[in-house]
């Protein structure tokens, strides 16, 4: 009798703990589906083929990042410098590269083209003279027709000679290739603070601008450019471009107006070659953010001017250069706010918030910048540290251009999985992945960068639906017309197709037709399983119970 008691209570009291517990798992599992139908991407659909690539890309990825837990060694943790080799290593970035990425949308004029075709290429001109200065990044280039006899700033020398001299070409091109770039086996060494990594990343503007500007040089340079953004799967660009004055050998030089009608003429030809499978470039003109008010005011002029004579070609203002050095938006209110008084249209694309302190001037370019109505936000960083910014980004649907390895390298995160926008993708904000400067730290046009924003700075749950949204959103983000955006969609389609196939080959899968999708999070998910089978076994349970 006793026994019989004891066992109706245990019984009892095992219903009761484990409905308990399939009651926990429910809560717990609603919570989880809740937050995953907040991500970016998660309702993009995929078909066919998509989901078969989708498990290729998520095995590769949940390896790659069981190895970094397992070694600690994970390369968006790392200094790009350190990850690199890794990087190039990695199947997932195998597959980025292959990836169609669409329109990369914040990039700068003279980094966007490789170092080593400024030196293979620019330096192997004749009349092209080098100097080395006693300041930070140390170098300096300029052609001139005759040797400049002026040696009070720089003692210019004739690369051709001094490289003849060297007796080792390959050596000498190396030591130029150090110089100008910012790579160094040791960046928290040579880089202490934000000040000195901005200090050598301006130099490295001072060491190129000399090339890129040489009139002789100046097209090839941005058609290379073109070409390998292209090479990199990019179908469209928009460079950031102070349209600073080119420069013949005798000394002439040229307006900003010339300057961006040479891009003009290269995205031109460029366009002819490639009628199917891109949209050349844009340009966003730029102006230094420590300018005086009175030489913004004549820039926001020649920008209205220029943008109302070149509507389709110059799309917009921006202010660039360190933003925590430089005058915030608000001290340029009034030439700032010439176009909407004068009754003109001059879009804003403004760099906000690249900074690392909270309730200073700099933070605050981000209420600025929505008040102007920057179309995007360069940047963005510290977005997340401003509640009714975050409102105003997603009522408004204005993207922030992501640019990861630009935020390292400079210093305003060290360990990627820690990036800002994080919490912008966990929660579906309008983005965009871009380089800033990829040349200026050896990294591919735009691989590099989706690589660490997929590996480190999205969830490891985060899949292809992530991949296929931000960069279409990219292409829906740019400043093409509605028909050019069109087309640009359907390039990237069809290059997409081409991805796909290339994908299924690597790995040898034939069955994708009958590939059924993975569960994933909005289906149905373990907790749901594991819940329909705690449900189920007390009632089996006690079935078996009374009938012994
Ligand atoms: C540099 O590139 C241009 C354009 O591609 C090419 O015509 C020229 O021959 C190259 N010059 C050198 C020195 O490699
Ligand atoms: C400037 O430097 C060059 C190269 O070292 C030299 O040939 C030239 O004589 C110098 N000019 C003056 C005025 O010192
Ligand atoms: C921004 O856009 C709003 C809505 O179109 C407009 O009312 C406002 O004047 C604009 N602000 C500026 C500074 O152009
Ligand atoms: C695909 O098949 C080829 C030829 O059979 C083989 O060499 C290759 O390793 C396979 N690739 C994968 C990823 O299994
Ligand atoms: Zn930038």
């Amino acid at each position: 009798m006793a026994q019989s008691v004891w066992g109706t209570c245990s019984l009892f009291f095992l219903i009761q703990s484990v409905l308990g517990t399939s009651l926990y798992l429910a809560k717990r599992d609603e919570i989880l589906t809740q937050e995953a139908s907040h991500y970016s991407g998660i309702d993009v659909p995929l078909k066919g083929k998509e989901w078969a690539v989708n498990d290729v890309i998520m095995t590769l990825k949940n390896s790659e990042i069981s190895e970094g837990r397992r070694t600690s060694d994970f390369p968006p943790a790392v200094h790009f410098f350190h990850a690199l080799p890794y990087i190039d290593k990695s199947k997932v970035f195998e597959i980025i590269k292959l990836m169609p990425k669409g329109a990369a949308l914040h990039i700068h004029d003279n980094a966007i083209t490789d170092i080593n075709w400024l030196i293979k290429n620019a330096t192997y001109r004749p009349h092209c003279y080098v100097c080395f200065t006693h300041a930070r990044g140390n170098i300096l280039f300029h052609y001139y027709d005759n040797q400049p006899t002026d040696n009070n700033t720089c003692e210019w020398k004739l690369v051709e000679t001094e490289r003849a001299n060297s007796g080792d070409a390959e050596a000498y091109d190396q030591m130029l290739y150090d110089k100008i770039s910012m790579i160094t086996d040791d960046p928290h060494t040579a880089y202490p603070n934000q000040q000195i990594v901005w200090d050598y990343f301006n130099a490295y503007f001072a060491a190129v601008d000399g090339l890129v500007f040489y009139a002789d040089v100046f097209k090839d340079y941005f058609r290379q450019g073109l070409q390998q953004f292209y090479d990199d799967g990019i179908q469209f660009m928009e460079v950031r471009a102070l349209l600073q004055p080119t420069y013949e050998l005798d000394g002439t030089t040229y307006n900003s107006e010339h300057t961006l009608l040479e891009y003009e003429a290269v995205n031109t030809e460029w366009l002819n070659d490639h009628q199917h499978d891109s949209m050349g470039s844009r340009i966003i003109f730029t102006s230094i953010r420590s300018s005086t008010n009175e030489v913004i005011n004549n820039v926001i002029n020649l920008a209205m001017e220029l943008h109302s004579k070149y509507p389709n070609f110059m799309k917009g203002f921006d202010l660039v250069s360190q933003e925590d050095d430089g005058h915030p938006l608000i001290y340029f209110l009034e030439e700032l706010l010439i176009p909407t008084q004068a009754g003109k249209d001059l879009p804003y694309y403004f760099h906000a918030g690249e900074t690392n302190w909270q309730g200073t001037e700099t933070d605050e370019n981000l209420i600025d910048a929505l008040m102007l109505n920057s179309s995007r936000i360069g940047h963005g960083y510290a977005a997340t540290k401003h509640p009714e910014v975050l409102l105003e980004l997603k009522q408004r649907d204005i993207p922030l251009e992501v640019n990861p390895i630009s935020n390292q390298v400079l210093k305003l995160v060290d360990d990627l999985r820690n990036h800002p926008a994080s919490t912008l993708l966990a929660d579906g904000y309008p983005i965009v992945v871009s380089s800033d400067d990829p040349a200026t730290w050896g990294s591919t046009p735009l691989s590099h960068d989706f690589y660490e924003m997929f590996m480190g700075i999205a969830s490891a749950k985060a899949d292809l639906r992530l991949l296929k949204q931000l960069t279409t959103d990219s292409i829906k983000y740019s400043t093409l017309l509605e028909e050019e955006k069109a087309s640009c969609m359907d390039m990237w389609s069809t290059e997409w197709d081409i991805f796909l196939d290339k994908v299924l080959e690597m790995y040898n899968i034939t069955d994708w037709e009958n590939y059924v999708p993975a569960p994933t999070e909005t289906t149905i998910t373990d907790g749901a399983a594991k819940l329909l089978c705690l449900n189920i076994t007390p009632i089996i349970l006690a079935i078996i119970m009374v009938n012994t």
